[in-house]
């Protein structure tokens, strides 16, 4: 059976990373969490005070700094590593999320990372989820689902996991947070978040994990046998 490129993009914290993961387990395709790579380069430009705001600044900082996926056996999952350094937990802080939609508008970030995103996309067999992988990454996809849910939930799933980590953390820095970068994503020049014109859409406010799972897997088999891919 032909492998397919399966994208599924949306606002913060609406559950694309499970789906993502869960699909790419049931078809034993790769997962891509194109967000981990924005996360670790303003990781990168925080750590080493870049000064953003400069083409010079920005261009000469990304010529320093190597993303990789690499996959953890014990925690069964790839993690994202910057320069040899795991980065997968930091890169997750409210620190770097707090200024992660500024340096992903920018121009040559998002060149240095749709390329790197799109020669891991070569052999297809990929789950990618982000915010324009069905509009700019991979528009030729051949399953693109574009998810939403309602923010009160969204906040709190998104509060849970970063609780769990800092207890200083409070729901209005979250969902702060969470409004400032779908704003920030779905209004920047380059790339907004939007729904691709032939994405299907998810909104899973009321739904669990599992049902969203046997939906998505349910249209990728349909698709695969009226495409005989
Ligand atoms: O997990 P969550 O949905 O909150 O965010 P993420 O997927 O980790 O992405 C973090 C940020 O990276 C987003 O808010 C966007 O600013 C940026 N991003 C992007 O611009 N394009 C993508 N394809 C993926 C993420």
């Amino acid at each position: 059976m032909r492998n397919i490129i399966i994208t599924i993009d949306g606002y913060s914290s609406c559950g694309k990373s499970t789906l993502a993961k869960a699909l790419a387990r049931h078809f034993n395709y790769v997962y891509i969490d194109s967000g981990a790579m924005y996360r670790a380069i303003t990781l990168y430009f925080l750590r080493n005070h870049i000064d953003w705001s400069t083409d010079e600044a920005v261009q000469e900082a990304l010529a320093n700094v190597q993303l990789e996926f690499k996959f953890n056996p014990e925690r069964q999952q790839s993690e994202m590593h910057l320069n040899g350094e795991n980065v997968e937990y930091v890169i997750r802080d409210l620190v770097v999320a707090e200024k992660v939609s500024e340096v992903a508008a920018l121009k040559w970030v998002r060149e240095f990372a749709v390329a790197a995103q799109r020669s891991m996309g070569q052999q297809k067999g990929i789950v990618m989820d982000g915010r324009d992988i069905g509009t700019t990454v991979f528009p030729e996809a051949e399953l693109k689902l574009f998810m939403t849910a309602d923010t009160a939930v969204r906040v709190g799933r998104r509060f849970k996991e970063l609780v769990a980590k800092d207890p200083s953390v409070t729901l209005e820095d979250v969902m702060a947070n969470l409004e400032m970068r779908d704003y920030i994503d779905s209004h920047r020049d380059i790339s907004p978040l939007r729904k691709a014109d032939d994405a299907i859409v998810l909104d899973n406010t009321n739904i669990s994990p599992e049902e969203q799972l046997e939906f998505a897997i349910g249209t990728a088999q349909q698709l695969k046998l009226n495409t005989n891919c």
